[in-house]
C-alpha cells in the first residue's frame, strides 16, 4: 500500500469563524500533501490547533489541550505538532518554552507556510516559528471546505478599530481587503461545485474595501455577490455599528439573496462605556441603525454580542445595558464576561469589576435575554419558514435540523424525505428559548 495513505491529521479549531475558515486553508494544504483527516488524535502524524485568544477562557482551554499532547507525543515521537493563529501570533516563541513539544508556530499571515515547515520538520527535528505580519494576509491556497453546501468566504483580514479591550488589531493586523474579482470568482467557482449558502467573512465586513482606494465598498460586493447564479443565500459577518451605513442597509433589502439576519455587536448600553470602549458611536446612533434596518428589511432577525464587567461598569451602567436589551429586543445576544488582555488599553484601567461580581451581572444579563429570546421564537409558532437542510442533530440520528434564512435552527423528526442540502418548508410547532422544533411540510 502507498504510504502516502497511511498518513492522517488531527485538527482542531478554537474561536470565530475567520478561524474556520483559515481551517479550510490549512487543512487544504495537508490533504494535497496526502494525509487525510482523522478524529482520533491517537493516530494521527501531524496535529493542528488553530487557535484563539481573544477571551482568557479559551487561553486556558488551549493550553490544556497543548498538555494532552506532550503525552501523545511520547507514545508517537514522530508526531508533528503546529500551533496556528491568534494565540500563536501572541506567543510565538513562548509556546516553545511553555511546551517544548510544540513543532511548529504558525502566525495569522503565514498560513501558507505549512507545507515548507512539515518538510523542514520531517528533515530536521526542531522548533520552527514562522509569525511574520509584514506578508500579504491572503494567499491562493488549496481548500478543503469541511461542509457540502455552506463555505466560508473571507473578504477581508484584521482590524483597525482599536476597541480597548480587544486584542484582535494585534494578532490579526490592519484591515487588508481581498479584489471584489478575487471574492466573485471563488464564490462563482463553489455555486458550480453545488454551495447553496455563503457567509462573507470578516472582523468588520461594513469596512470592507476602503483600503482598496478604488471605490469598492461593501454595498458594491454585496450586489456584486448577489448576481451570482446558484448561491441561494448570502450571510456576513461581523458588523460594526460605526461603518454600517443606510446604504449598506438598502443594499441588504434591495438585494434578493443576502439574508435578513443582522448580527451587530453592540457591546454596553452606556454611552460612557461605550467611549471608554473605543467603539465610536453612542446608543442613539445604533438606535437609528436599528430602527432603520427594520423598516428595510422585513422580518428582520437581530443578534449583538455584550460584554459584562468591562473596568469602571457601575451598576447604573450595567442597568443601561439591561435597559436596552429591553429596548432593542434582540433574537439572541452573545454574552461575554470581560477579560482582560495584556496589551490592549483596558487591561490597565482603573476599577477592574471581581469576577464574582462579573459572572453575577453575566447572569442577569441572559435572565433578560432569555425572555425576548423565547418570546420571539414563540412568535414563529404555526408559520412556515425556508430552511436549507443541514442533517442530523448531534445526539439523535432520527432528528434533522436545518436554519431559516434568520439563521434559527428549527429541528423535526426525520422520515426520509429530505437529503442533506435540500431546500425544504417547515412549519414551526413550538419556539424554546435557543431552538425551534417542527415537521417538513410535503
Ligand atoms: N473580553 C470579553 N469579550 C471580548 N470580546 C472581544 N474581546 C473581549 C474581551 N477582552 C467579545 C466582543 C466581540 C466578541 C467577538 O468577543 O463582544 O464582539
Ligand atoms: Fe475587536 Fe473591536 Fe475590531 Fe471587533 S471591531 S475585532 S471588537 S477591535
Amino acid at each position: 500500500m502507498d504510504i502516502i495513505e497511511n498518513k492522517f491529521y488531527f485538527l482542531l479549531t478554537y474561536g470565530c469563524q475567520m478561524n474556520e475558515s483559515d481551517s479550510e486553508r490549512y487543512a487544504g494544504q495537508l490533504e494535497s500533501l496526502g494525509y487525510r483527516r482523522t478524529e482520533d488524535m491517537d493516530m494521527a502524524d501531524v496535529v493542528l490547533l488553530n487557535t484563539c485568544c481573544v477571551r482568557e477562557t479559551a487561553e486556558g482551554k488551549i493550553l490544556g489541550k497543548i498538555g494532552e499532547l506532550k503525552h501523545v507525543k511520547q507514545h508517537n515521537p514522530n508526531l508533528i505538532i503546529a500551533v496556528t493563529g491568534c494565540m500563536a501570533q501572541e506567543w510565538q516563541d513562548r509556546l516553545f518554552e511553555r511546551a517544548p513539544h510544540i513543532d511548529l508556530v504558525i502566525g495569522t499571515h503565514n498560513i501558507h507556510k505549512l507545507v515548507e515547515l512539515i518538510r523542514e520538520r520531517q528533515a530536521k527535528s526542531g522548533h520552527y516559528l514562522e509569525a511574520d505580519m509584514t506578508v500579504p494576509a491572503f494567499h491562493d491556497l488549496p481548500t478543503k471546505r469541511f461542509q457540502k453546501f455552506f463555505a466560508w468566504v473571507p473578504i477581508m483580514n484584521g482590524c483597525n478599530k482599536f476597541c480597548t479591550y480587544c486584542i484582535v488589531p494585534y494578532v490579526r493586523g490592519r484591515e487588508v481587503s481581498r479584489p471584489i474579482a478575487d471574492i466573485v470568482r471563488e464564490i462563482e467557482e463553489i455555486a458550480k461545485e453545488g454551495y447553496k449558502e455563503i457567509t462573507l467573512l470578516g472582523q468588520n465586513v461594513n469596512s470592507y474595501g476602503l483600503d482598496l482606494k478604488d471605490g469598492t465598498d461593501f454595498s458594491a460586493l454585496l450586489q456584486a455577490v448577489d448576481r451570482i447564479d446558484g448561491i441561494e443565500r448570502v450571510r456576513y459577518m461581523t458588523s460594526h455599528p460605526k461603518d454600517m451605513t443606510f446604504a449598506m442597509i438598502d443594499a441588504i433589502a434591495d438585494s434578493k439573496k443576502v439574508v435578513n439576519h443582522m448580527h451587530l455587536p453592540i457591546q454596553s448600553g452606556s454611552d460612557e462605556l461605550l467611549k471608554k470602549m473605543n467603539r465610536g458611536y453612542t446608543v442613539d446612533q445604533y438606535m437609528e441603525l436599528v430602527e432603520y434596518a427594520r423598516k428595510r428589511i422585513p422580518d428582520l432577525v437581530l443578534t449583538t454580542d455584550i460584554i459584562v464587567g468591562f473596568p469602571g461598569e457601575t451598576e447604573e451602567m450595567f442597568c443601561q445595558t439591561l435597559d436596552l436589551l429591553k429596548r432593542v429586543q434582540y433574537d439572541m445576544a452573545y454574552t461575554f464576561i470581560y477579560s482582560p488582555r495584556t496589551g490592549t488599553p483596558a487591561a490597565k484601567m482603573d476599577h477592574q469589576i471581581p469576577q464574582e461580581e462579573k459572572s453575577r451581572r453575566l447572569q442577569r444579563l441572559m435572565d433578560v435575554q432569555n425572555v425576548y429570546s423565547l418570546q420571539l421564537n414563540q412568535a414563529m409558532e404555526h408559520k412556515e419558514y425556508e430552511v436549507i437542510v443541514e442533517g442530523p442533530t448531534k445526539n439523535d440520528e432520527n432528528h434533522w435540523f436545518g436554519r431559516t434564512t434568520g439563521n434559527k435552527m428549527i429541528i423535526w423528526e426525520h422520515d426520509g424525505s429530505a437529503a442533506v442540502g435540500d431546500t425544504v418548508k417547515v412549519a414551526v410547532d413550538k419556539g424554546q428559548t435557543w431552538v425551534l422544533k417542527g415537521h417538513l411540510i410535503h
